[in-house]
C-alpha cells in the first residue's frame, strides 16, 4: 500500500477537510468582510477534479473528509459531489462530513444522510435573532434554526459551533449550551483567530475560553473527557454532569493544540495549506491540470506538502489597530 502521510514530527495525517467553495450567503464579522471580492468559477476545481484530490488522499490513508467553504452548501453540484464521495465510504473512508451555517441545510438534508453523511458541524454563534443578524450581517436566524431541525429529522448528529464573541454572545453561551443539549447536540466554543481582514478588530472579539468556562462552572459540574486519543484534533471536550452534554473547546489563542493535528486543508482552487496559521501552500491544481499522470503527480505534492507541515501556528491577538496574522480569510481556507 502507499505510504501514510506522516510529517517530520511525526504525526500522520488522517482528516482532509477539503473546500469546495469562496462564497457564502452570510457574513460573519470575524470571517469575512462586508465587501468580498469571489473567486472566478473556473479558478474552482471541478467535481471530478474534487473527486480526484479525495481518491488521492483516500489512497494515502486518510480516513475522514470533512468538506467545507465558504458555505459548502451554497455549490451547486454540491449534492452530486457527495453523492460520489459517499462511494468511498466503507471503501477506504469512515467518515464523510461537512461545516455549514445552515441556511440550506433543510433543503439538502435527506440527499446528504442517503449519501453517507452521518454527522454535520453548524455554525451559529446566538439564539438571538437581532444578534444573529449582527454577527452575520445578512443572516435570518429562523432559517439556520429550520435546516438544524431539518438535519435532525434527517437523522444526521448535530454538532454546534460557537465563536466566543466578547460584547455579543459571551453572555449568551450558558443559555446556547443548555438548548444544544436539551437538543441532543454536542457542542464547541471557539476562539477568535486572526485571519483576513473583516472591518472588525479582533481585539474588540476575543475572548479567552478559559473566562467561559469559569463562568460555566459557576453553574455546572464539568468533567474532562478522559485524555482524547494523541492525535484527536483541536477539540478538548467535557462532559456537563447537569445537561448531560458534551461541550468541546478550540482554543487556538490560550492552549496550543498542534502536537495533535491530523488534518491538512484543500481549497476551492485546490491549493494544499498544511496549517490554517501559515502562507505556505503547494499547487496541486497544477499537478492535476498539467501533468500527463494526475494521480502520480497528486503524490508527488503530497509528499512534498507533507514534508512542509510546520509544528504549530502562532495565532496571537496582541493590540488594536494590528493586522491579521494572515491576509487570507478564515473562508479561503474552511475553517
Ligand atoms: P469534528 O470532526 O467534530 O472534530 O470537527 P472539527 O473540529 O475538526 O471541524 P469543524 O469544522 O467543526 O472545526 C471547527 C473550527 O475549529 C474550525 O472552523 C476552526 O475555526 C477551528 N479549527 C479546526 N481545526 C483547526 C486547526 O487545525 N487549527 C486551528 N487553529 N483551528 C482549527
Ligand atoms: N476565528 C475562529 N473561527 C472562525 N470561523 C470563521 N472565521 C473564524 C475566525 N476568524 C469558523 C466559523 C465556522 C467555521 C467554518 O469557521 O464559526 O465554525
Ligand atoms: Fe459564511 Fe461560515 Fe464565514 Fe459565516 S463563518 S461568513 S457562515 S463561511
Amino acid at each position: 500500500a502507499p505510504p501514510p502521510l506522516t510529517d517530520a514530527f511525526g504525526r500522520t495525517v488522517s482528516y482532509l477537510r477539503l473546500s469546495v467553495t469562496d462564497r457564502c450567503d452570510l457574513r460573519c464579522t470575524y470571517c469575512m468582510a462586508e465587501h468580498m471580492t469571489f473567486l472566478p468559477k473556473k479558478d474552482l476545481l471541478s467535481l471530478e477534479e474534487l473527486e480526484t484530490v479525495a481518491a488521492a488522499f483516500i489512497r494515502r490513508g486518510v480516513r475522514k473528509i470533512r468538506i467545507t467553504g465558504g458555505e459548502p452548501l451554497v455549490r451547486k453540484d454540491i449534492g452530486e459531489l457527495f453523492d460520489r464521495l459517499g462511494r468511498y465510504m466503507g471503501a477506504g473512508l469512515d467518515e464523510l462530513t461537512l461545516t455549514t451555517n445552515a441556511t440550506l441545510l433543510a433543503a439538502h438534508a435527506e440527499r446528504l444522510y442517503k449519501a453517507g453523511v452521518r454527522r454535520v458541524n453548524v455554525s451559529l454563534d446566538t439564539l438571538d435573532p437581532a444578534m444573529f443578524r449582527e454577527i452575520t450581517r445578512l443572516g435570518d436566524l429562523q432559517k439556520s434554526l429550520d435546516g438544524i431541525e431539518a438535519a435532525k429529522q434527517a437523522g444526521l448528529k448535530v454538532k454546534i459551533n460557537t465563536v466566543a464573541l466578547k460584547h455579543q454572545n459571551a453572555g449568551e453561551i450558558p443559555s446556547m449550551v443548555e438548548w444544544a443539549h436539551g437538543q441532543g447536540f454536542d457542542m464547541t466554543l471557539i476562539e477568535v483567530m486572526p485571519l483576513g481582514l473583516t472591518g472588525e478588530d479582533r481585539v474588540d472579539q476575543y475572548v479567552p475560553l478559559f473566562e467561559i468556562r469559569d463562568q460555566l462552572e459557576q453553574r455546572w459540574t464539568l468533567t474532562d473527557e478522559a485524555a482524547n486519543d494523541a492525535q484527536a484534533g483541536p477539540s478538548r471536550y467535557v462532559r456537563i454532569a447537569e445537561t448531560g452534554g458534551r461541550l468541546g473547546f478550540i482554543t487556538p489563542l490560550t492552549n496550543n493544540f498542534c502536537a495533535g493535528c491530523n488534518r491538512v486543508r484543500v481549497t476551492c482552487t485546490g491549493r494544499i495549506y498544511m496549517c490554517l496559521g501559515q502562507d505556505d501552500h503547494v499547487d496541486l491544481r497544477a499537478a492535476l491540470r498539467d501533468s500527463m499522470v494526475p494521480e502520480f503527480a497528486l503524490d508527488e505534492a503530497l509528499d512534498k506538502a507533507l514534508l512542509r507541515k510546520p509544528e504549530r501556528h502562532e495565532f496571537a491577538i496582541r493590540k488594536r489597530g494590528e493586522a491579521p496574522a494572515l491576509p487570507r480569510h478564515m473562508s479561503t481556507t474552511g475553517g
